[in-house]
């Protein structure tokens, strides 16, 4: 018999770190105050288990069956997934409260082909209906049980045997035999584990909703990140209409694709051409302002970089990037004083990616560098014209990758001209209606671009 023997120890929400003082700072990950009290069972005596073989494999006898996916049958959400959920697997959607978790997921749950079982610990079984009733959703493979306790999920499982159990919230699951409360790091392990080792051995796909706390962690914190096979975010403004998908971890895909969906008062829709929905409010062509494309994933997504650029008086200049990153803007801003002679020492620079996009591509640099060029000196980017182009420090235009397919988007979506680095007109194959002009350096490409 193993008998348990319980302790206080404190543990950091933030990295799971573990300690048995409290410690304002933590040692690991540096977060000040993030040490929480819980109480850890420890097991006193060892079970005497018997050595077990295991079978090894060769690599080149383990079949992969891709056709085993689960297909959510929504398009974004699939692809974000990598083509759809691994039976077995644990997925964990995280965001913030309100942004439309429960959405998704419900949406998804009465697409996919299979039983489908829905926990709910956050609402009961009527407001599940009633959000339903809302999307107009229709399927028998859907069953829900508004349940906290770890046990009776798990019997229920057993007892239905879906392909898919849906938790919503991780949360607000709770092992009884654990004193710590629900929501606690411990519990929240002990909860994602266990249902882990049940998806292992029934082969089902476990989707494992959770909130972000107030500081952007994963509550249950990064702990959880590890464990899991899949991370999606779920981010957007609660002002904007759009929500974008995001996968942080992908152990059966692709972590740089993004999935888009617009909230409307009967749901998500799918945003199938993005590019569409980030130019749809532009006006003009103003100071400061140039298409650019990144490649969110494998597709190509154009936007509007904004500059504006005012003078700074006394004060110290300010520099504030939205959608971008700030030591990014901060080379850019020196390579355009030292190779292009802008003085921007006295002028306050802004920088906006239109449409809320976040941007970590650096193809994106010569466009930022065009809008502040654009906005200092007051003259509009050509019109019709796409920029793409990495900055190097001494100030020349580097290659991109997926050039072709950036400028299909383009011509697709009506642009006249291209500007693309010079390098990159090698690696073109096939010839496009749209006007591709090759850039070496920045100063010659401000050039073209401000003519
Ligand atoms: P919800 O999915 O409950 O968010 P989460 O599970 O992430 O906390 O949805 C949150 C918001 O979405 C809610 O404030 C209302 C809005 N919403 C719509 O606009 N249309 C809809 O059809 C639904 C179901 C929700
Ligand atoms: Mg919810």
């Amino acid at each position: 018999m193993t008998k348990a023997k319980k302790k206080i120890v404190y543990v950091c929400t933030n990295c799971g770190y573990e300690s048995l003082t409290w410690l304002g700072k933590c040692p690991m990950c540096s977060e000040w105050n993030t040490f929480t009290e819980e109480v850890k069972e420890t097991k006193k005596e060892k079970s005497k288990k018997l050595l077990k073989e295991t079978e090894v494999f060769s690599l080149n006898n383990v079949v992969v069956n891709e056709e085993e996916r689960i297909k959510t049958n929504v398009d974004e959400f699939d692809r974000v997934l990598g083509g759809g959920l691994m039976p077995g697997s644990v997925v964990l959607i995280a965001g913030d409260p309100g942004i439309g978790k429960s959405t998704l997921v419900m949406q998804a749950a009465a697409k996919i082909n299979g039983t489908v079982l829905y926990v709910t610990g956050e609402e009961s079984v009527m407001q599940i209906k009633l959000r339903s009733t809302r999307l107009k959703i229709k399927s028998n493979n859907l069953l829900v049980l508004a349940e906290t306790d770890l046990d009776t999920i798990k019997s229920t499982i057993k007892k239905v045997s879906p392909s898919v159990v849906i938790v919503d919230s991780i949360q607000t699951v709770n092992n009884p035999d654990l004193e710590n409360a629900a929501g606690t790091i411990t519990q929240i392990r002990e909860c994602t584990l266990s249902l882990m080792g049940e998806a292992k051995k029934s082969a089902f796909a476990a989707l494992l909703v959770g909130h972000v706390t107030k500081e952007g962690f994963i509550a249950g914190p990064k702990v959880l990140e590890h464990i899991v096979d899949a991370v999606l975010q779920f981010e957007g403004e609660k002002n904007h209409s759009y929500r974008i998908l995001r996968a942080l971890k992908n152990r059966f895909g692709n972590t740089n694709e993004i999935g888009i969906f617009e909230m409307h008062s009967d749901g998500l829709s799918e945003v199938k051409n993005p590019s569409e929905i980030f130019l749809s409010e532009r006006y003009g062509n103003t100071t400061g302002a140039i298409v650019t494309s990144s490649m969110e994933g494998t597709r190509p997504v154009l936007f509007e970089v904004q500059a504006l650029v005012t003078p700074s008086g006394f004060g110290n200049p300010q520099r504030v990037a939205t959608g971008f990153d700030y030591r990014r803007l901060s080379i850019l801003l020196a390579v355009l004083q030292k190779r292009a002679g802008l003085r921007l020492s006295s002028h306050n620079v802004f920088l906006n990616m239109a449409g809320g996009i976040r941007i970590f591509e650096p193809a994106v640099d010569l466009a930022v560098c065009s809008a502040i060029t654009s906005s200092l000196s007051n003259k509009p980017c050509r019109e019709s014209t796409v920029v793409i182009g990495e900055v190097g420090l001494g100030g020349e235009i580097r290659s991109v990758g997926n050039i072709e397919k950036r400028i299909q988007e383009a011509y697709k979506l009506g642009f006249e001209n291209i500007v693309i680095p010079k390098n990159n007109i090698k690696s073109i194959k096939r010839k496009s209606k749209i006007n591709v002009i090759p850039v070496e350096n920045l100063v010659s490409a401000i050039e073209e671009i401000l003519s």
